[in-house]
C-alpha cells in the first residue's frame, strides 16, 4: 500500500500540495489552502483480473436524439438545449440572491404538472420555500419539498422512491459524513457532486445542483464541478436592474452561448419574449455616444444600445471604466483610433456602458463601440434608426462577423432603418433571407466611420457646438 498521507487543497482552484502554503502556486489564491484527510490511495497497476473487450463501432450509425422533459418556461428550455434530458445534471450557479433558488421552484412548479418533483433545500428551512411558494402563487403545485443537507439520507430517500427531476440547492450546503472536512470545502462538494451524478445517471433522473459563485466569478470551490456535470449554466444580472440572463456555458446535449431572459418582478421572474425591446426601451434619441448595436447571443439576436462617454480628465492617469464589456477590448479599439485616425484619447476620462446589464463578450460589437466613442468626441449623435455591427482588426480593417442576416432581421422587425455593416460577409452556412431589412452602409475602415461624423475637430471640448444633426452621409 502505498503511504497515506494529509493533502492541503486550495479551495479556490482543487490543487494539493503536501504541505501548507499561504498562496497557491496554481491560482494565486491566498489563504486557500486547506488540510484534508487523505483519500483512499491509489491501488497498484492493472496485474490480475485482465479486463473485458471494449466492442469498437464505427462514426457512422443510427443515433437517436435524447428524449426531452420540457419545463414549460421557453427561456429555461432553450437555454437547455430544448427540454430536460434524462439522467442529466445541470450546474446552475451564480451571485447569491441572484434569483437561484426563485427559477428553479418556479422551473420545478411548472415541471410538476407532468413529472414527479423533488426539491431539496439544504439552505432554507421548510417553511421559508413554502412562503416563496406562496407568494409565487406556486403553493398547489405538486412539488415534494424537503429541507436536508446528509447526502445519505438524501441518497436514501431517492432510491425509495425516485422522481424524475431533482434540484439540490445547493451542493455547498451538502455534506457527506464519510469525509472529515467541513460542508462547502472542495473534497466535500467534489465527493457529494459525484455521488449524487451518479445516482442520477443510474436512475434516470434529472439532477439540477445550485453551486454559488465567489466573488472572482467563478463556482465557489471546484471548478472540477464544471467538468463534471453536463451542463453548466449561470444566472447572471446586475444589481440594480431587474433582468436576470440565464446563459449555458457547457452543454453536452445542446448549444452554448443561448441565453434566456428574464425580469424578477414581484410575482418570481418573468420570461422575456422580446428582449431587444426590453433592452432598448430606454433609449433616448440623438444623443450623441450612444449606438444601437445588433448582437447575437447563441442563436439569438439581441439590440443593445452602447453608450459611451468621453470627457476631458483632471487626473493624470485618465480613468476608464466599462460596464458590461471587455476594459482590454475598449483600450484596443481606443489604440486604433489614435494610430489610425489620429484621435488621441489619452487625457480623456472614458465610459464605456452597455446600457439595461447585459455583459457582451461579441468582438462584433467592436464597432458600435467606436461608433460611440467618436459620437461622443465630436457630439454628433448617431443616426437614432441605425444598428450597427462589425469586427475591427488592429490595422483599422473592419472585419466580417457571423450571422449578418439575423441580425439585420432583428433591426427590421424592430423598425430601425439603417444598418451600418462590414463591407465583406462572411459566408453563412444558412444564410437567410430577411424579408424586410434596413438600408445598408457598408464600410471597411474605421478612417470611414470617423469620416461620417463631421465635422471633426478632434478634441470633446473643441466640438461642443450643439449640433444634433445626426447626419452621417
Ligand atoms: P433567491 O431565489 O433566493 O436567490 P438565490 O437562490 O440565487 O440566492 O432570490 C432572492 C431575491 O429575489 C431576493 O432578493 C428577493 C427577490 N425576489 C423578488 O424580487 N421577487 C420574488 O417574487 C421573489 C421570490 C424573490
Ligand atoms: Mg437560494
Amino acid at each position: 500500500m502505498a503511504k497515506v498521507s494529509t493533502r492541503y487543497v486550495c479551495q479556490e482552484c482543487g490543487a494539493d500540495y503536501p504541505k501548507w502554503i499561504g498562496k497557491c502556486e496554481a491560482c494565486g489564491a491566498w489563504n486557500s489552502i486547506v488540510e484534508e484527510q487523505p483519500r483512499e490511495a491509489t491501488p497498484k497497476g492493472l496485474s490480475g483480473k485482465s479486463g473485458r473487450r471494449i466492442q469498437f463501432v464505427g462514426l457512422k450509425g443510427e443515433a437517436k436524439p435524447p428524449p426531452r422533459r420540457i419545463i414549460g418556461i421557453e427561456e429555461f428550455d432553450r437555454v437547455c438545449g430544448g427540454g430536460l434530458v434524462p439522467g442529466s445534471a445541470l450546474l446552475v450557479g451564480g451571485d447569491p440572491g441572484i434569483g437561484k433558488s426563485t427559477l428553479l421552484l418556479q422551473a420545478v412548479a411548472r415541471l410538476a404538472s407532468h413529472c414527479r418533483c423533488v426539491y431539496i433545500s439544504g439552505e432554507e428551512a421548510v417553511d421559508q420555500v413554502r412562503m416563496r411558494a406562496q407568494r409565487l402563487d406556486l403553493a398547489d403545485a405538486t412539488v415534494q419539498l424537503a429541507s436536508a443537507t446528509s447526502l445519505r439520507d438524501i441518497i436514501a430517500s431517492l432510491d425509495a422512491d425516485t422522481p424524475d427531476v431533482v434540484v439540490i440547492d445547493s451542493i455547498q450546503t451538502m455534506y457527506m459524513d464519510s469525509l472529515d472536512s467541513a460542508p462547502g470545502t472542495v473534497a466535500q462538494v467534489r465527493a457529494c457532486a459525484l455521488e449524487l451524478i451518479r445516482h442520477a445517471k443510474r436512475q434516470g433522473y434529472t439532477l439540477f445542483l445550485v453551486g454559488h459563485v465567489t466573488k472572482e466569478g467563478q463556482i465557489a470551490g471546484p471548478r472540477v464541478l464544471e467538468h463534471m456535470v453536463d451542463t453548466v449554466l449561470y444566472f447572471e444580472g446586475e444589481r440594480g436592474h431587474q433582468f436576470r440572463i440565464l446563459r449555458s456555458v457547457k452543454n453536452r446535449f445542446g448549444a452554448t452561448d443561448e441565453i434566456g431572459v428574464f425580469e424578477m418582478t414581484d410575482a418570481g421572474l418573468q420570461e422575456v419574449v422580446n428582449p431587444s425591446a426590453l433592452f432598448l426601451a430606454e433609449r433616448r434619441g440623438n444623443v450623441s455616444g450612444s449606438c444601437v448595436f445588433a448582437g447575437m447571443e447563441g442563436t439569438r439576436p439581441v439590440l443593445v444600445e452602447i453608450q459611451a462617454l468621453v470627457a476631458e480628465s483632471s487626473l493624470s492617469t485618465p480613468r476608464r471604466a466599462v460596464v458590461g464589456w471587455d476594459s482590454s477590448r475598449l483600450a484596443m479599439i481606443m489604440a486604433v483610433l489614435d494610430a489610425r485616425c489620429g484621435l488621441a484619447l489619452s487625457g480623456n476620462d472614458v465610459y464605456l456602458n452597455v446600457a439595461g446589464g447585459l455583459r457582451i463578450s461579441e468582438p462584433a460589437a467592436d464597432l458600435a463601440v467606436a461608433a460611440a466613442l467618436v459620437s461622443s468626441i465630436t457630439d454628433i449623435p448617431v443616426t437614432a434608426d441605425m444598428v450597427v455591427f462589425g469586427e475591427i482588426g488592429l490595422s483599422g480593417e473592419v472585419r466580417a462577423v457571423a450571422q449578418s442576416d439575423t441580425r439585420l432581421k432583428e433591426a427590421a422587425k424592430l423598425g430601425f432603418a439603417q444598418a451600418l455593416v462590414p463591407a465583406r460577409r462572411r459566408k453563412d452556412r444558412k444564410p437567410v433571407a430577411p424579408a424586410v431589412s434596413p438600408s445598408i452602409r457598408q464600410i471597411g475602415h474605421v478612417q470611414d466611420l470617423v469620416a461620417m461624423f463631421r465635422p471633426l475637430e478632434g478634441s470633446p471640448s473643441a466640438s461642443r457646438n450643439g449640433k444634433a444633426s445626426g447626419d452621417k452621409s
